[in-house]
């Protein structure tokens, strides 16, 4: 097991901390295989008892003798609480196209007529295992009224957390991701997309499976949702891994100094996070003229954002990722680096 370091921000504020771990290690792919058919099974015949119900037993059960459909909905007049409760399952047959229209709804009236408790969503992009489970279960206990959770993985993986883990179900329908391209904002997207859906979500943080909180629930939450600016890193670089990169093909949208690099991991509250899944503009640029060695992951939030809002973010991110070794990839630290005192300096700012 390689332990990857992802830590602390500049001092004195308290952040999400993070390490990146590399596991190597697999669980029995045959058993595996096993719980995810039992997994599957069960959900299609959940659904297709839950469409004849729909379909037959609810209209006939609530009028008897007269099977039409208006009669029906008028007998069963819909609450509030019917338009607002999340999804049931994460999984739906939406395509992308479709996903991201309808988590673009937004009420235009600011107040809400309901007692709304906001969440934080963690969505978690990941290739499949979550090897550090085990410190979010921690991290999460006894906050259930605070967040949600959604995994993104390798589409052929099925996670196999027990009924009682915060992960049990989480995942949502995934794609194919290949690192530095396209395909990695739209993961990204797609995530939002699904936390989108539930209504009582207001802030959107991304994280990897690499990623351990290092502060308590309580901490994050009150850090994150006092906070008037979202944590979403953007800086101006110049040189060849900032400015390099940009191509003037990008124009008229997209200026030069226009051009922000930042962390991939975020934290976004509700509007940004809509803004993300609505753009149609900055998307086709970003996706024909940021292709390694421009990784587009790195540069089309931060750019999009701080052209549309600069005024509402942090232009730093809450995870912190050492590239103080330089290359391709953050530092990668073995286990015996991971100390005590080592995970207390990256609480206090310390490194
Ligand atoms: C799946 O989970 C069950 C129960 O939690 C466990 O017994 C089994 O070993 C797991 N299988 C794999 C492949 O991890
Ligand atoms: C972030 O950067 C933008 C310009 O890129 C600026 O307008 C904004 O004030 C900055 N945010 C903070 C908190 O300094």
């Amino acid at each position: 097991m390689q332990l990857r370091l992802v830590t602390m921000e500049e001092g004195k504020e308290p952040t999400i901390n993070s390490i990146r771990i590399t596991n190597q290690s697999r669980g029995s792919p045959m058993r595996l295989l096993g719980f995810m058919l039992l997994f599957i099974g069960i959900g299609v015949s959940f659904s297709i008892i839950n469409m004849f119900k729909i379909r037959y037993l609810g209209i006939q059960n609530i009028v008897p003798g007269a099977h039409t459909l208006i009669q029906s909905c008028f007998h069963e007049p819909r609450s509030l609480q019917d338009w607002i409760k999340p999804p049931l399952t994460y999984m739906h047959t939406l395509d992308d196209s479709e996903l991201l229209w309808r988590a673009s709804y937004v009420p235009q009236i600011k107040e809400y007529p309901f007692k709304r408790s906001p969440k934080i969503a963690f969505m978690f992009l990941t290739r499949g295992p979550l090897p550090l489970s085990p410190l979010w279960e921690r991290f999460f206990k006894g906050n259930e009224e605070f967040y949600t959770i959604y995994v993104h993985t390798t589409p052929s993986y099925r996670a196999n957390f027990s009924t009682s883990s915060v992960f049990y179900r989480k995942q949502i329908p995934s794609q194919v991701v290949e690192w530095g391209m396209m395909s990695m904002c739209d993961a990204e997207r797609r995530l939002i997309a699904n936390a989108l859906l539930d209504i009582s979500n207001e802030w959107f943080v991304l994280l990897s499976e690499a990623c351990i909180p290092l502060q308590n629930f309580r901490t994050v939450y009150r850090y994150i949702s006092r906070s008037k600016f979202s944590f979403m890193g953007a800086f101006d670089e110049p040189g060849p891994y900032g400015r390099g990169r940009y191509d003037d093909k990008m124009l008229p949208e997209v200026h030069i100094d226009q051009w922000r690099k930042g962390s991939q991991w975020f934290e976004a509250n509700r509007k940004l996070a809509v803004d993300i899944i609505k753009d149609n503009t900055y998307y086709h640029k970003f996706e024909r003229f940021c292709k390694p060695d421009c990784y587009v992951d790195e540069h089309y939030f931060p750019t999009m954002l701080t052209i549309q809002s600069p005024h509402l973010l942090a232009n730093r991110t809450l995870t912190y990722v050492d590239w103080s070794r330089g290359g391709a990839h953050p530092a990668t630290f073995g286990k015996d680096d991971i100390t005590k005192e080592f995970i207390k300096k990256i609480q206090q700012g310390g490194i």
